[in-house]
């Protein structure tokens, strides 16, 4: 096989970011290939395999887990469109009808490769100049609808503007914009987002006092930084909310196997829009709290993994750790104090499940992101190669740069007692103008957000419910009522902290705060969800894998109009089944939104009902019966037409 040598050596430099293995260069190798050829062919399987001393069954399992990787050419010009939640209340699925229609492409042609709500088909345009390809969560929700036209990023996506979207040359995520805090905002790591004048090269960040915290934290006994966070309070922002300082302290100081840490920048969870902002406008922020980070827990590698649907932000970062490298904040002997630290971006490529964060961990070692079993493999224990890892998320690792400069004990004052600090939330949805706010935590209730940051609910409409953590949150009800400790409050009263949400029944996750208004259809909503997590599950765990695509089935058919009686016990049935069940918190996410759907809005579900009993299930059929009773789809070659799979056995 012809490998050019510019592609070649582009291979070749990506094998060296991973000293420790060279199968953790998959992920990478794969994506070079396909930026080269348009798609990854057997050769191309082969080729890689051979050079990363693997079989190929280990690269093609990665092609197929990973829906980013294509097997078969796209269109010249490939477009993504965001399907998820915010996307769809804002109309994308409208909107890939257009565009579809505008490329020339036949959508109905593809439908059947559209396996179970499964299939993530990009359907190409005869002439082959166009294809079209539905994504989940962009990370950009707050202007819903969005769109990837190569690698090129389209917010607030008219569907008016359909054909003009198929000659964009231009993202929209990197033009400047100025958009000034809100005065209820308390304004830290997002301090030069969307600043004027601001830019992300380091001259700028450099000019504005960057790198000092770095400079100071190099000066301080390891275990003082680690101090310094534990007296913060700071807790993660990627979703569980667990103590960062805590977490540090499981790395021994004199820890003798590599040590190291992943910034967690995969923001996929539906609903989050927050990383991806540091990312493109304030990079050195990041890199500069990951480098006091590692210099904190020992370690002397970093990765950054990020969502392979971020080709621009990997490529800003890139560009930051060469600028920091440069001026020797990264590298050997980083100004003077003898600590090396290398630090460098992996790419994901479109599974959300890359997210949890020993997925992540596999993932990274170059397979297929299956989570791993907590007990044994916490990461602080047995992370990357078996060795302690810290993954911290980004918003939470930029947050270290601003506790070294104020101290632990003076960011503690922010917020309230375990709920310290600022939070950075994301509105969509119903709202009259979504955006990001960084608060401090609890300063705001969800109606002061939604009424005075947000505008209020678009249209003058009514407030039916709110997600308020990234679409595994349990939904809440406008109406409903709360018991807390000492009082009993309504939705809108809510502060939007850790604690409190945990006692309303729902969490503040990852600071996705999703509204709908009181035209929204809740069987819809749920279904939308659905969806997700019936694509995402990784399928290691048979109630997961199964239970989120039942859930879907069953929310598809009630839409469908043959609705029964039994469906809001049998899909609570279904969720709690999964819930508690399986490998990782991924069980959780996906059945939380129906079980709180369904308790919540039963109605809605019952309201739909054509019958009592539900269709006879599989289950019902002996396997002789369902031998006898079955047909085995017929799958066209879409090129010929032609069948090719056998015809129908009966
Ligand atoms: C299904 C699932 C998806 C997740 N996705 C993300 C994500 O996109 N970004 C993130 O930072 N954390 C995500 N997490 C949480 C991570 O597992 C992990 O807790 C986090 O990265 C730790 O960083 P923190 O302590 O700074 O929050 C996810 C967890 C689960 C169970
Ligand atoms: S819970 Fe779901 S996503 Fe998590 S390991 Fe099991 S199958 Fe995979
Ligand atoms: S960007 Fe479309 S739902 Fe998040």
């Amino acid at each position: 096989m012809n490998v050019p040598s510019e592609l070649l050596a582009k291979i070749d430099e990506a094998i060296t970011h991973y000293p420790a293995s060279k199968r953790s260069a998959s992920l990478p190798l794969l994506h070079l290939w396909q930026e080269h050829f348009g798609h990854v062919s057997d050769e191309g399987i082969a080729w890689i395999a051979a050079k990363l001393e693997l079989s190929p069954i280990n690269v093609l399992e990665l092609v197929t887990f990973y829906p980013m990787f294509r097997r078969e050419p796209a269109g010249k010009r490939h477009i993504r469109i965001c399907r998820t939640l915010s996307c769809s209340m804002a109309g994308s699925y409208e909107l890939k009808a257009a565009v579809a229609k505008a490329a020339g492409i036949d959508l109905e042609k593809w439908k059947h490769e559209q396996h179970g709500g499964h299939g993530n088909p990009v359907a190409v345009s005869p002439d082959g100049k166009f294809s079209v390809e539905f994504v989940e969560c962009l990370a950009s929700c707050g202007s819903a609808p969005v769109a990837m036209v190569d690698d090129n990023f389209k917010e607030n996506v008219k569907i008016e503007n359909a054909a003009a979207l198929l000659k964009l040359e231009r993202s929209d995520a990197t033009l400047p914009k100025v958009r000034p805090a809100h005065p209820r905002e308390k304004r830290i790591v997002f301090k030069n987002i969307d600043r004027e004048g601001w830019t992300n090269d380091i001259e700028c960040f450099l000019n504005d006092g960057g790198y000092a915290e770095l400079k100071k934290a190099l000066a301080m006994p390891r275990v003082d930084i680690v101090n310094e966070v534990k007296a913060s309070g700071l807790r993660g922002r990627g979703g569980a909310g667990f103590p960062c300082g805590v977490k540090w302290g499981f790395i021994k100081q004199d820890e003798k196997k590599p040590v190291y840490l992943i910034c967690n920048a995969d923001e996929s969870e539906p609903g989050t829009f927050k990383d991806r902002y540091i990312i493109h406008q304030d990079p050195h922020q990041l890199i500069e709290g990951m480098i006091i980070s590692c210099f904190a827990v020992g370690a002397k590698l970093g990765y950054i993994y990020i969502r392979g649907e971020f080709p621009e932000g990997a490529q800003i970062l890139e560009k930051a750790l060469a600028e920091a490298r440069a001026r020797n904040f990264l590298g050997k002997n980083i100004l003077g104090s003898g600590f090396d630290c290398e630090i460098y971006v992996h790419r994901g490529a479109g599974a959300y499940i890359c997210g949890e964060e020993t997925g992540l961990i596999e993932s990274l070692e170059g397979k297929r992101a299956y989570p791993r079993i907590k007990p044994p493999y916490f990461p602080a224990v047995l992370g990357l190669y078996q060795c302690p890892t810290i993954v911290n998320n980004v918003e939470t690792l930029c947050d270290v740069k601003h506790i070294i400069k104020m101290g632990g004990a003076e960011y503690a004052k922010i917020g309230k007692p375990n709920n310290t600090g600022t939070r950075i939330l994301c509105v969509s949805g119903d709202v009259e103008k979504p955006g990001y706010f960084e608060v401090e935590v609890g300063s705001v209730t969800m109606g002061e957000l939604i009424n005075d940051l947000c505008g209020g609910v678009k249209g003058g409409r009514k407030l039916k419910a709110v997600i308020p953590g990234g679409s595994s949150a349990k939904v809440l009800r406008a109406g409903e009522k709360y018991k807390l400790k000492d009082r009993e409050i309504g939705l809108e009263d809510i502060p939007m902290d850790f604690d409190t949400l945990a006692a309303c029944g729902s969490m503040a996750g990852s600071g996705g705060v999703i509204v709908m208004d009181e035209t929204r259809d809740m069987v819809e909503t749920l279904n939308n969800i659905n969806e997700f997590y019936a694509h995402e599950s990784c399928g290691q765990c048979t109630p997961c894998r199964e239970g989120a695509l039942w859930m879907k089935k069953i929310t598809d058919r009630v839409l469908a109009g043959g609705g029964t009686e039994k469906d809001p016990d049998t899909l609570k049935s279904v969720a709690d089944n999964i819930a508690g069940k399986t490998i990782c918190a991924f069980g959780e996410a996906c059945a939380w939104p129906t079980q709180s759907f369904v308790l919540k809005f039963r109605e809605e579900f019952t309201g739909k009902a054509q019958k009592a009993e539900p269709p006879p299930m599989p289950p019902e059929y002996t396997s002789d019966e369902l031998i006898e009773h079955a047909t085995i789809e017929t799958i066209l070659d879409r090129r010929t037409n032609s069948p090719l799979a056998p015809a129908a056995t009966k």
